[in-house]
């Protein structure tokens, strides 16, 4: 049995023009440990595989099954690091985590639960900010904290979008570092979203690459075998890592700007014949 299943995944949204094919049967087995990356154009439907995963959006074909069990709504068993951090402005960045933590770790008391609130923060070295607000705070480090908050639910899953898109690259580096440690530790899941093709290869047991939509799915997958942990610096001469960081740059350039033909006129195809007279209408 696959741990997580993501079979035959379609999604259409409803828009005023007719529904709106993104993604077309997108099939992907996951193992327990995995380290997933979905890396492809911008508006291909990258956010769109990672919220049926997380059961914020159900998907209009097929479906997703985790443990045996299909996903029909979110669950503590799979935290989202969102592409845009959505915190709760009202709550301090210390408050942000622990409520995460006093709604998942139901078996520590309440100094425990402290304890591991302070210790994720440290984590994404945040401590020193524990009591600012979200609007005191920088976009980068805002996302720090929403990696904290789903590190502190110790989920199976971890579902990333774009987790270090506005970090320097220094503490980028040093997130991605962290976060390989703590995967290696914790065993968990990971599907992350990334533009960054070294990120992608550095991180990732399997990069999978997204042709464009409309009706996108999946184009290439690449099995990265490099040995873990991984060193950055050492990486950077190794010629197995180049020849798969090369192979990722061809596949986004041979995309680049290029929708995939074939997809939009099957989308055309299935598109209502009177959909501009219902938009009027409606
Ligand atoms: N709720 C929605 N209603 C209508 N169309 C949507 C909706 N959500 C996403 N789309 C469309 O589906 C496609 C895929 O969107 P998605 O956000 O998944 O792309 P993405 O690969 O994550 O892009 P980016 O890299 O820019 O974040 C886009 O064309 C987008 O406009
Ligand atoms: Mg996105």
């Amino acid at each position: 049995m696959n741990y997580l299943d993501i079979s035959q995944v379609t999604m259409e949204f409803p828009t005023p023009t007719g529904p709106f094919k993104a993604l077309d049967k997108v099939d992907l087995k996951i193992a327990k440990g995995e380290f997933v990356s979905l890396i492809g154009h911008s508006g291909c439907g990258k956010s769109t595989v990672l919220n049926v995963v997380a059961g914020l959006y159900e998907a209009t074909g097929g479906g997703v099954i985790l443990k045996g069990k299909e996903v029909t709504k979110p669950g503590p068993d799979r935290a989202v690091v969102f592409q845009n951090h959505s915190l709760f402005p009202w709550l301090s960045v210390y408050d942000n985590v622990r409520l995460a933590v006093d709604s998942t770790c139901h078996d520590k008391n309440t100094q425990q639960r402290h304890e591991w609130t302070l210790h994720n923060l440290d984590l994404v070295h945040m401590s020193h900010a524990q009591h600012k607000y979200p609007d005191e705070i920088s976009g980068g480090i805002k996302q720090r904290v929403g990696i904290a908050r789903a590190l502190a639910m110790e989920p199976d899953v971890l579902l990333m979008d774009e987790p270090f898109g506005a970090l320097d690259a220094l503490t980028r580096a040093h997130m991605q570092d962290s976060l390989m440690d703590i995967q290696a530790k914790l065993n968990n899941t990971v599907i992350m979203i990334t533009h960054d093709v070294d990120e992608a290869v550095l991180l990732s047991d399997r990069i999978v690459m997204m042709s464009n939509g409309p009706a996108a799915t999946i184009g290439e997958i690449l099995q990265v075998d490099l040995d873990r942990p991984r060193d950055r610096l050492a990486l950077a001469d190794d010629p197995n890592y180049n020849r798969y960081r090369a192979s990722v740059l061809k596949f986004l350039h041979e995309r680049h700007t290029k929708p995939d033909i074939a997809n939009i006129k099957k989308t055309e195809k299935n598109r209502p014949k009177n959909a501009e007279t219902t938009s009027e209408a409606a």
